[in-house]
């Protein structure tokens, strides 16, 4: 909706008007759509000030500490819904109703077994492989296999592909764990959970059928509510930027695990649990905080800040809960690690260095204490948060593709490297 307008005075051009446009929540943006007509463009590094599209998926509120999934609060859908519930309102909008939802589990169970073929991949990776690695393969490959839905502009093909997505995540994620421990690769049981299935594929083997542990998979459920989606963060930005050229569902989602892979974003539970490992013992705590506060030092304490909430990260404070949870059901509150984790957080809460500059806890501190605990190696951490956000990137997509105004997006730059020169002979080069 457009009421407004900023007016922009250009140094040697008439003054521009540009429309100031209001959502349904957040703050306005300035529509500067126009500027490049004046050759000029907006310098924003990092984005800080950015907003990349139109989007009616997930609102946050950064200062109030509010994360919102079409209007529900998160903390209420954790509490009261279920991952692929959850999954359902990301992509159409609503939650569903009873019919809807059995409707929805039962087409999503029905993709969760992984082609012959596709299966052979795995052993051309070294077993030492990183499974986000393992991962940016094998999720781009199905672009391979699914000829049947991979026209972006047909929405049964869309939806065709969100639903083979979903349902493959796990069982591809889960392939890459056993890959890695020389086990063989546990088929997905359709009248599990999503969340119990994923744990019986990760910790079963043919001669043991493992039975999770109802609180363990809450947790787990938890975790991928609490991952499914978070607006234009780095991820779900380059999946809708690979998108914008019309490249195929599965390379997009390809493109976004490559994203998340690294420590500033998907790779920080995992960067936590290194930092506890380093960190070693409680007593050394205070010497690594006064590291994450010596500007010369290139350290910080993985798990505390975020880009966007600067108040608390609401996820954090379910997952602490769930963490507590867990600990508490296995009886591992005494651990090593995890008693230097909540020395830390205790610590880091008080430091005035953390207070004024609103560095809390966020969501990847407490969730990689849970994933240790209940026997995630370390290197799947960033797996399973690529597996709940799969939905979030399908969701965003979908939504850039539906828009009638899609175009490639293709951002411009501030130039400050050399004039035009002349080719210099080899000779003539210092
Ligand atoms: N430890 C110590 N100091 C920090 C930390 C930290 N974890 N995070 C930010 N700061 C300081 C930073 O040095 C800067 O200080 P100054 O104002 O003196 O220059 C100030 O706080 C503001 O930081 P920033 O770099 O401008 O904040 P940002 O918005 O660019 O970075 C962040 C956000 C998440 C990349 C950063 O807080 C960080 O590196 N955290 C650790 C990694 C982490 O836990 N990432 C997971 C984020 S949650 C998962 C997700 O949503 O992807």
């Amino acid at each position: 909706m457009v009421n407004e307008v900023a007016k922009l005075t250009l140094p040697g051009k008439e003054t521009l008007e540009l429309p100031i446009i209001k959502g349904t929540l957040g703050p306005d943006v300035i529509d500067i759509g126009m500027l490049s007509k004046a050759e000029m463009f907006t310098f924003d590094p990092g984005f800080r000030s950015t907003a990349s599209c139109e989007s009616k998926i997930t609102f946050i509120d950064g200062n109030k500490g509010l994360l919102l999934h079409r209007g529900y609060p998160i903390e209420q859908l954790a509490e009261h819904s279920d991952f692929l519930e959850v999954c359902y309102l990301l992509l159409f909008g609503e939650l569903p109703n009873t019919v809807q939802k059995v409707e929805f589990e039962k087409k999503v169970k029905n993709h969760t077994l992984i082609h012959e073929q596709l299966i052979r991949f795995y052993s051309g990776f070294r077993r030492d492989a990183h499974p986000m690695a393992i991962m940016c393969g094998v999720v781009g490959a199905l672009s391979a296999f699914y000829h049947d839905s991979l026209d972006i502009h047909n929405e049964e093909h869309r939806e065709m592909a969100s639903f083979r997505l979903i349902a493959k995540m796990p069982t591809l994620a889960a392939m890459s764990y056993k890959y890695s421990v020389g086990q063989p690769f546990v088929s997905p049981l359709n009248r599990m959970s999503y969340a119990e299935n994923f744990l019986h594929m990760m910790f079963s083997v043919p001669s043991e059928e493992m039975i999770p542990n109802p609180i363990l998979v809450k947790a787990m459920d938890r975790i991928f509510i609490l991952h499914a989606d978070h607006e234009q963060n780095a991820s779900t930005s380059t999946v809708r930027l690979a998108g914008s050229s019309g490249a195929n569902p599965f390379a997009c989602i390809a493109a976004g695990i490559a994203a998340l892979w690294g420590p500033a974003h998907g790779g920080a539970n995992e960067a936590v649990l290194a930092m506890l490992q380093e960190i070693g013992d409680v007593s050394n705590i205070p010497k690594f905080i006064e590291k994450a506060k010596d500007k010369n030092d290139p350290f910080r304490l993985m798990g505390f800040g975020h880009r966007v909430y600067k108040n608390f990260d609401p996820r954090a404070t379910v997952m602490r809960k769930s963490c507590y949870e867990v600990l508490d059901e296995l009886g591992l509150h005494d651990d090593p690690l995890f008693a230097i984790a909540l020395k830390l957080e205790e610590i880091a809460l008080k430091d005035p260095y953390f207070i004024e500059k609103k560095l809390y806890p966020n969501v990847d501190f407490y969730s990689g204490i849970i994933l240790r605990a209940i026997g995630i190696p370390t290197n799947m951490f960033t797996v399973i948060f690529a597996m709940a956000r799969t939905v979030g990137w399908i969701a965003h997509w979908n939504e850039m593709i539906s828009s009638p105004d899609l175009s490639i997006n293709r951002p411009r730059q501030l130039y400050t490297g050399s004039t035009m020169r002349d080719f210099t002979p080899m000779d003539k080069r210092k």
